[in-house]
Parts: C-alpha cells; structure tokens; sequence
C-alpha cells in the first residue's frame, strides 16, 4: 500500500460504526480443525466480556489481498493473522499499533523466542502477539495402510521413503496426500533440503541466499527428491487444499503427507488417535530440527475507543492457560517457553519438547515457505520455482540455476 493510501486510510470516517468491546480479528483458520482451536479464543474473549466479529478468509493471498481493500476502505479491524515478513510489510506502511508497553509489563521478550520476536517486533517496537508456533517438518503416516503394505516404521531416511511409497502405489493406494497450492509444495520442498543437504546447507541457500550453495549440484539433488516425491501425488493433487489431503491420510486412502502440524487438528476432529490411527514423525533426516511458521496476530493502530478491547485481545493470547489450551487444541506448540506441557497430549509434548531443545541449541529456524528466511518478493520466486518442478514445468537439473536466478532478479 503507497504511503498516500495509508495517508487516506486516516482521513476517511470508519466505514462502520464501531463498539467500544468489540475485537475484529481477519483470519485464514477455515478448516474444522481450525475452527475448533479458534473456539478456543472465542471462549476465553467471551470471559473478558469482549464481542468477537472474526472475517475468515481461506488462504494466504486472498486474506492479504481481502484485508489491503479493507484498509484503504478505512475499515479497520482490530488485527489479523499473519506469517512471517507480512508483519513487517505492513508495519511498513505505518497502519499497526505499537503494543511496546504491554510488551514489557508482560516480559515478552524474556517469553518468546528470539527467532520468533524477530516477526512480532518491527523498528524495536512490538507491533504483534505470536499465537501459535508451528513447525511443518513432519511425516504423518495411515496406520492401517501402514499395515497394508508391510510398513512395520516410519521410513528413518529418504531412501526408505521412496521405497515406502512405491509399496503404497503397487498396493493401490495414493501414496503421497498433497495439495495443489505451492505453499504447500514449497513446505514440502524445505524439509527436502534439509533432508537431503542438512540444516547447514538451508541457512547458506536460504538466509546468505548464497549463490554457490543455490547453484550448487546438492540443490540440484534436492529438486531431484522434490520431483520423485511429486510422482507419487494423487493424479487429481492439484484440485485439492491442504486439509483435502490432509483427509485422504485420514481416511486411509492415501499412505501419508508431509505437512505442518496443523493437520493434527484435523486428526483430532475426525477422532483419530496418535499411534493407533496414525503415527507423526519428524521428516526422515530433520529429526533434531524444528522448522517453524508461527501465526502471529498482528494489531492494527486503532482509534482510542478500541484500544482497551485490543489490549485485552493481545493480554489474553499471551496468557499461558490460553497458550496452553488453543495450541493443544491447534497442533502448534506454545509461543512462550514457560508454558508447562501438562495439558498437552503425547503430540504436543513432544512438539513443545522439539522446540525448547531447537531453541537451546540452535536449531529453531523459520520455515523459507511461510516466510520466515526471506521477505515476500524471494519468497514468491521460490513458491514460482518449486512448484513448477513438482508439476515437472522445469528439469530438476535447470532448477537450481532457475532458482538462483529468480532470486538475484528481486533481491
Ligand atoms: C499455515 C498457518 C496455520 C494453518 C495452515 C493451513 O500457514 O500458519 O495456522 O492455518 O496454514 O491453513
């Protein structure tokens, strides 16, 4: 948004009359999973005597492009939730409240990890409250088609992946679940790298955007994994959304995704249980990783009157009952590191233990995907890239110099 329009944004009367205790939040969370964490919020506002109007909006791009009319509209929500750099794109444009002074009373910054404060804060100033700290390298695997094909583990290597899912495929089944949007090929693609090159190799490709290691023939090996997996989507991938395939794992018609851990919510509304129906774990060869993409409700600079109604929105994300509850409930682990795992099931406790050891040793990094390593122009160039590979537009070999390219062009 051009500095004039955010000028505009302040000249014009609000489009709608506003209650002084109403909390408008924009959100993406339309999956029944989703739902089910966001009634969690809901709950909690509801105690502090807060009206809570939520705009859901299904996807990244539509909520961003939805949520920039409603801004130059002057329709102002309370916050919204975003991911990564977006943060700061709109900090940019000056339209977020500074949430600074709330931020030291509470001791945020001793809470959060400093990986994640780094999309919270904008300039030093806190302009936003992480909700929820997900991280998206993990398998999850059909118990039952498990069994069906002899897989008696989770596959612990690349390798043995790919041998799983030519069993599943000779067995009928769909043997890797994917949507067809390239975020989700792009999330895929960053456990890949990891998997394939290490945790070294994805910080000198993706945070130095070194150019050796992006042209490199171990980038290449990469997509070359990408475009193997890619031949074991459903046929019909690229109708589906996220929770599609995250279903036909459910279901057992399809061997297993490599997904973020929001899909556990939909495990857990389709009352399926861990290590019975379906087993979660880390993708084979990131095991001491944790590749994260938080939700972070970022708050926009409101009139007076709402500003009482937006602190008490940002208090009640950062309270611990609440971390606790809405991210058990989510499948992401508590933003703040001093919420105990008492309530969280076996999945959470584990996913709250990985990020704890990530974070104490160094191995809590964004995910390239969800915008954590590079701004929103690079990002977009690695979504172009990769998934022209899964939809074999490109050679897996010209990807790497394609990448590398795309890169240079919007740095
Ligand atoms: C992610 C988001 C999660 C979940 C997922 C599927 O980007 O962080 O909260 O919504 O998309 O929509």
């Amino acid at each position: 948004m051009l500095e004039e329009e955010a000028l505009l944004v302040r000249s014009h009367p609000q489009a709608r009359p506003r209650m002084a205790d109403e909390v408008r939040l924009v959100h993406w969370w339309v999956s029944g999973g989703e739902a089910a964490a966001l009634d969690v919020l809901k709950q909690n506002l509801a105690k502090e005597d807060l009206v809570f109007n939520d705009t859901p909006i299904a996807g990244g791009d539509k909520l961003k492009a939805d949520l920039k009319a409603m801004i130059i509209g002057g329709d102002i929500p309370t916050a919204a939730v975003m991911s990564g750099y977006d943060t700061w794109n709109w900090a940019q444009q000056g339209v977020l409240a500074d949430l600074s002074t709330l931020a030291a009373a509470e001791d945020w910054n001793s809470a959060v990890p400093a990986a994640l404060q780094k999309f919270c804060k904008y300039n030093g100033k806190w302009i936003g409250v992480p909700v929820a700290l997900h991280s998206i390298n993990w398998l999850w695997i059909n118990t039952a088609a498990a069994e069906k094909i002899g897989l008696d583990a989770p596959p612990a290597s690349m390798d043995a992946l790919f041998v799983a899912l030519e069993q599943a495929k000779a067995a009928g089944l769909v043997p890797l679940a994917i949507g067809g949007q390239p975020w989700l090929m792009a999330t895929l693609f960053d456990s890949v790298v990891v998997a394939t090159n290490g945790l070294d190799f994805y910080k000198r490709a993706f945070v130095d955007l070194d150019d050796a290691a992006l042209k490199s023939s171990d980038m290449i090996r990469a997509f070359q994994n990408l475009s193997r997996l890619s031949s074991y989507a459903d046929p019909g991938y690229s109708r589906l959304n996220w929770n599609d395939a995250t279903d036909m794992v459910i279901t057992g018609g399809a061997l297993l995704e490599i997904s973020g851990d929001w899909a556990k919510a939909e495990y857990r509304s389709a009352k399926k249980k861990a290590d019975v129906d379906y087993l979660c774990v880390r993708f084979p060869g990131t095991e001491d990783d944790v590749l994260f993409n938080a939700d972070i409700i970022a708050m926009f600079d409101v009139e007076p009157d709402r500003q009482s109604a937006q602190t008490k929105l940002a208090k009640s994300i950062m309270d611990r009952a609440f971390q606790a509850s809405f991210n058990d409930a989510k499948g992401a682990a508590p933003v703040r590191m001093d919420v105990p795992d008492a309530t969280f099931d076996a999945f959470g406790k584990k996913a709250l233990a990985d990020v704890r050891a990530a974070n104490s040793n160094g191995t809590l990094i964004g995910a390239m995907s969800h915008g954590y390593i590079q701004p929103t122009g690079i990002q977009q160039a690695y979504f172009d890239v990769v998934a022209r590979v899964f939809r074999s537009e490109i050679r897996p070999e010209a990807a790497a110099e394609t990448l590398a390219e795309a890169i240079a062009a919007v740095k």
